[in-house]
């Protein structure tokens, strides 16, 4: 193909350039800037006319072809008057099949129908994943249809936070799904940040002694209880002890007399700790943390692990529902599952052949860092700093992106950016993303339902990609208003509601 244009101005990776054949240009096509040897792709990020029939427009260089090739990044870049042409069908092809040996792609390219998105999946699913994009976007479809590409791998290994009960259908036989609420999670493989988030009140002025008081209740009774490990054991070890040690000690110190008749020195300190700590153990809600029946002893903590982690299961997805658990141990309770899935591989010597991939859906209620909890927020950041060490992944879903720690969104490797409508929520994601991204993300408030810009370093290019359905779909779907006005509904089952609501966390 002829020469369609010349570059007119370099800015770094930003070319201007003009030409005649304007309708080749759209904002999205591609361009090849001509340099001896080799050709330099470009893609159209913006297009103004020109001063007689000739219209420029801005590209934003991402590769170059060479020997035959595509490779990412290019040190040479063009120079005023460089011919520009549009590339072959063949080029397109050479880069769009880099990563085909893998055989595995994300869903469709927007703009060239029929080809499909192919990305590196170990690049992918190895540096940590966002996906971002307002309610409605499709997130969850995008999760629920990616985990059903791998969950046939029979060494796959997926934790996957379920915050709404959503995921269960998605994967039908093929995932463990457990109820959290209905299953134990014994609080004595809490560490000292979760018992402190689940039991001591930040607000309350004698928060700073009853920390220090915990600390000391919770060693002693874990040393006592577990007298061959007696030295090695710290505050944070996830072996037993008895939760009424620190009921009877802390009631002890809140009435203490000393000898000579006067008050101890916590003397009605601790009377709203307590206050907090009854009302949480005798709330029936809260059994399946506090009243463990099956692993209530140290020696249990490997079973815990095994079927909390499906191990035995043989299924390669496990969801863990948290939809019936109450709001107030939620943050504590993600802050345990992430670090239980981070510790395992951390001390699992094979860990190298068990990578997991740990999804966080609705990350913004829990990994905020202004909300009074930060349990969980300070857990995931350890994970995503340390985690591709281990072979741990996070994969963080948000549909408030800004309301996600900058300290985790930016460990990200790759970004899946459905519509995202906010203003603030697309400036946050335009700072975490390289800067000659910058203009790519323009087309962030109109992308379609199910539709996201890729980026990161597992696709070969920054793409706009139709999302393939997921089957089935995650129950979320969108509840047609109009249609379902339009018909007489069923009775409503009064009773039915009640007893769910009754169940779960209000
Ligand atoms: N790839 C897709 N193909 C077909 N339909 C889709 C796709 N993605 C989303 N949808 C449709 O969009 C609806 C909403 O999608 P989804 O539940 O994934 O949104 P979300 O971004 O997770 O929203 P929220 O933030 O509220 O959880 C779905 O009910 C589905 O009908
Ligand atoms: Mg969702």
């Amino acid at each position: 193909m002829g020469s369609t244009g010349k570059v007119v101005s370099v800015h770094g990776s930003t070319i201007t350039g003009e030409t005649l054949a304007a309708e080749h240009f759209t904002i999205g096509s591609y361009i090849s800037v001509i340099l001896g040897e080799s050709k330099i792709l470009g893609v159209v990020t913006g297009l103004e006319l020109g001063s007689g029939d000739n219209v420029l427009f801005i590209a934003q260089l991402f590769g170059k072809f060479t020997g035959g090739r595509f490779v990412r990044g290019t040190e040479e870049l063009p120079y005023p008057g460089a011919l520009i042409e549009l590339p072959t069908e063949a080029e397109l092809d050479l880069i769009f099949n880099t990563h085909r040996r893998f055989d595995f792609a994300l869903g469709e390219i927007s703009l060239l129908r029929g080809k499909k998105n192919y990305i590196d999946p170990d690049k992918f699913f190895s540096r940590h994943i966002a996906v971002v994009g307002a309610t409605g976007s499709g997130k969850s479809c995008a999760v629920a249809s990616i985990l059903q590409k791998i969950h046939r791998l029979p060494g796959a290994r997926i934790i996957l936070l379920d915050l709404h009960d959503e995921y269960g259908e998605a994967f039908g036989d093929m995932a463990e799904r457990i109820n959290i609420g209905e299953f134990e999670i014994p609080y004595w493989t809490m560490n000292f940040d979760e018992l402190v988030e689940t039991f001591v009140d930040p607000d309350d002025p004698a928060s700073r002694s009853e920390m220090v008081v915990l600390s000391e209740i919770v060693l002693n009774s874990k040393r006592v209880k577990n007298l061959p490990y007696k030295d090695t054991i710290t505050v944070d070890s996830p072996v037993y002890f008895d939760l009424s040690d620190i009921r009877v000690k802390m009631q002890a110190l809140d009435t203490e007399r000393l000898p000579n008749g006067r008050e101890g020195p916590f003397y009605g300190s601790f009377t709203r700790f307590l206050f907090k700590f009854d009302s949480k153990i005798n709330d029936r809600r809260f059994d399946f943390l506090f009243k463990p029946k099956r692993f209530k002893t140290t020696d249990a903590f490997s079973e815990f692990l095994e079927s909390l982690f499906g191990l035995k299961s043989g299924k390669s997805i496990v969801v863990l529902n948290l939809n019936i658990v109450p709001h107030e141990v939620i943050n504590a309770l993600v802050s345990l599952l992430a670090r239980l899935v981070f510790d395992f591989n951390v001390w699992n010597p094979y860990r190298a052949n068990l990578p997991i991939l740990l999804v966080l859906e609705e990350a913004h209620n829990y990994l905020n860092t202004f909300s009074t909890s930060q349990t969980a927020r300070r857990t995931i950041e350890r994970v995503v700093k340390e985690g591709r060490k281990y072979g741990v992944s996070c994969m963080i879903v948000s549909q408030r992106p800004i309301d996600v720690a900058e300290s985790i969104l930016s460990q990200c490797g790759n970004f899946i950016t459905m519509r995202l409508s906010n203003p603030d929520d697309q400036a946050y994601i335009a700072k975490l993303v390289p800067e000659s991204m910058g203009d790519l993300l323009d087309v962030i408030p109109s992308l379609r339902q199910g539709e996201g810009l890729l980026l990161g370093d597992a696709t070969i290019l920054p793409l706009r990609t139709r999302i393939d359905p997921p089957d089935p779909f995650p129950r979320s779907k969108d509840v047609e208003f109009y249609t379902k006005w339009s018909i007489l509904p069923p009775a409503v089952d009064l009773e039915a509601v009640v007893e769910r609501w009754r169940r779960i966390n209000y």
